[in-house]
């Protein structure tokens, strides 16, 4: 199983913040905000995972991440020239999703909580089905909004309806089978001339190939694409931060915890951290183990 991190887009609503800066680049709290889309993957098991990002942010997300050995996983690199939609990332990276199953996710997508890290892995063991997660939200108008049959099946998928049929907001977690980039080689630019991620869910909705996993109250899901969500989810990482004495999405710790690294390595890495609370994180989980995966 392989994994896009797609970070490009214009970032147009965090102006003037991101006029010379990815959006994905900037902190949510104590660290950057790529780190929690890229734990999302690694919390399902995906060591080997690609960056998609704009020609002129390519060099900074190759400074901070690398190679990813450090963390005991895979990174690879490759440009959108211009926000061409979400399913565009699937034409960029074609050759990198080869005959394997991808999860996409969303480079300005945090998901915080319990249990989603299974419910990742048994998706990514489904050669099936196509699987998307619907979290319920206040203002289902923005998204991709998911109907739902008495039986709990999905039944419709709507982009950005002015009148939604549900309160089910298509999350920026998807996982797919290989087939995904013949879906998208065969879409059409929307009105906004974007390839659209709902017109490829559509395809396998009307197949019977759609998986709708609804994600309940334990797990958070935020965007942090404008101004107030940036601060908010800021807010609410330091708040748990805080009270648990831990730090969430932490890459280090969730690369030990798969065994992708050592403990060694970890201080390694802690030594390297000037003298943040970071370093200070990753000091700590050195000497004591962190956390087991079922607990991440
Ligand atoms: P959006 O938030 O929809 O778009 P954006 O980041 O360009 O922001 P704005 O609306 O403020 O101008 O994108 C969601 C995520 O997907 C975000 O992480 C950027 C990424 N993305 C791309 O990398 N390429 C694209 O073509 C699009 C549409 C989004």
């Amino acid at each position: 199983m392989k994994g896009i991190v797609l970070a490009g887009g214009a970032g147009t609503r965090l102006w003037p913040a991101t006029r010379a800066l990815s959006k994905q680049l900037l902190p949510v709290y104590d660290k950057p905000m790529i780190y929690y889309p890229i734990s999302t993957l690694m919390s399902g098991g995906i060591r080997e995972m690609l960056i998609i990002t704009t020609p002129r942010d390519l060099c900074l997300f190759q400074d901070l991440l690398g190679d990813g050995a450090a963390w005991g996983v895979s990174f690879e690199y490759a440009v959108q020239d211009q926000p061409r939609g979400i399913a565009d990332a699937f034409r960029v990276g074609e050759k990198f999703v080869s005959a394997e199953r991808t999860a996409l996710v969303l480079g300005d997508n945090l998901f915080l909580g319990q249990g989603l890290a299974g419910r990742i892995r048994a998706a990514t063991a489904s050669v099936e089905h196509a699987t998307v997660f619907a979290y319920r939200v206040s203002d289902p108008q923005r998204y991709g909004v998911i109907e739902f049959d008495d039986s709990g099946a999905a039944v419709s998928i709507e982009e950005k309806p002015i009148a939604p049929k549900s309160d089910w907001a298509v999350t920026g977690l998807y996982i797919y089978r290989s087939d995904v980039v013949d879906i998208v080689a065969g879409l059409q630019p929307s009105e906004r001339n974007e390839l659209e991620i709902t017109a490829v869910n559509q395809v396998y909705l009307d197949r019977s190939q759609l998986q709708v996993e609804r994600l309940g109250r334990g797990v958070a899901w935020l965007d942090a694409g404008t101004h107030d969500s940036l601060l908010e989810a800021a807010d609410l990482v330091q708040a748990v931060e805080h009270r648990q004495g831990v730090k969430l999405a932490c890459p280090e710790e969730m690369a030990l915890a798969w065994g992708w690294i050592d403990l060694e390595q970890v201080a390694r890495l802690g030594r390297n951290m000037g003298g943040s609370t970071y370093a200070q994180y990753l000091s700590k989980i050195a000497r004591t183990g962190g956390t087991p995966l079922e607990l991440l």
